[in-house]
């Protein structure tokens, strides 16, 4: 089995490599950070000797970059089975007071990301009437919140074309889940003013995409919310 992974280095992306990997998938990962590729990729070479890895520098808001990770993807594997759509950057902000651009480059980073890598990969699903598509989205998605700002912009809209990926790949054999985490511990969230344990862990988001990932052909999740157990902060 293959899985695509962005933002594939640090927090939710990097817990999901790691539960793929264990579960004995193939992984195609990318990250803008060379050096952070290479530290990860030493690290799944030295726990999982027979995992076949395709690994690039992709900077995942250049639409052209996407599309040549992607290229790369089909040109070497003809079929994939998972792609987890889960680049993403968070610039907090307000609509009214946010430097201007800040809306492209989240629209950019969160949203076109999928968009393109989507199209990109899906030359290696519809052939074979299977896959399973997984869109990263947020609590931010469906609720506005103080300092959400373009986030929460960028994160309606993700969720808004996960929505109509899903029916559009209904009768196609291709199966797409949106992820709705409330707050998970990562580096964006290093210096603040909560305790760590807090928030969730990246781990149990990754182990939350592997089970659904595992259910049968005839069933799909559509929408996963996940929150700390204490609610949202
Ligand atoms: N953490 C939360 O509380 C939370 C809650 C809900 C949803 N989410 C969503 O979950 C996803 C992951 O969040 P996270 O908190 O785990 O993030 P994170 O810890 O900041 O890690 C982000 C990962 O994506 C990579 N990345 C960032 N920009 C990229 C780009 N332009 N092209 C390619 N790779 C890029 C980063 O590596 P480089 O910097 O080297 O590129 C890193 O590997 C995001 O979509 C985020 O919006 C997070």
């Amino acid at each position: 089995m293959r899985a695509v992974i962005t933002g594939a280095t640090k927090g939710i992306g990097r817990a999901i490599v790691e539960t793929f990997a264990k579960a004995g998938y193939d992984l195609a990962i990318c990250a803008r950070t060379q050096a952070d590729l290479d530290t990860l990729q030493t690290e799944l070479k030295t726990t999982y000797p027979n995992i076949n890895l395709i690994m690039e520098a992709v900077d995942m808001s250049k639409k052209e970059a996407v599309k040549g990770f992607a290229a790369t993807i089909v040109s070497q594997w003809k079929q994939v089975d998972i792609l987890i759509n889960n680049a993403g950057v968070f610039k907090p902000g307000a609509v009214s007071e946010e430097e201007e651009g800040t809306l492209e480059f989240q629209i950019e980073t969160n949203l076109y990301s999928a968009y393109y890598m989507t199209r990109g990969l899906l030359p290696a699903m519809l052939p074979h009437e299977s896959g399973h598509i997984f869109n990263m989205c947020s609590i931010a998605s469906f609720m506005a919140y103080p300092n959400g700002g373009s986030y929460s912009v960028s994160k309606f809209a993700m969720l808004g074309f996960s929505k109509a990926l899903r029916e559009e790949m209904k009768t196609k054999g291709i199966k797409v889940t949106s992820i709705m985490p409330g707050a998970t511990w990562s580096a964006s969230w290093d210096g603040a003013p909560f305790p760590e344990d807090r928030l969730m862990k990246a781990e149990d988001i990754a182990h939350s995409v592997l089970s659904v990932a595992q259910m049968n052909k005839g069933a799909v999740v559509e929408e996963m919310v996940i929150r700390p157990q204490l609610g949202d902060l």
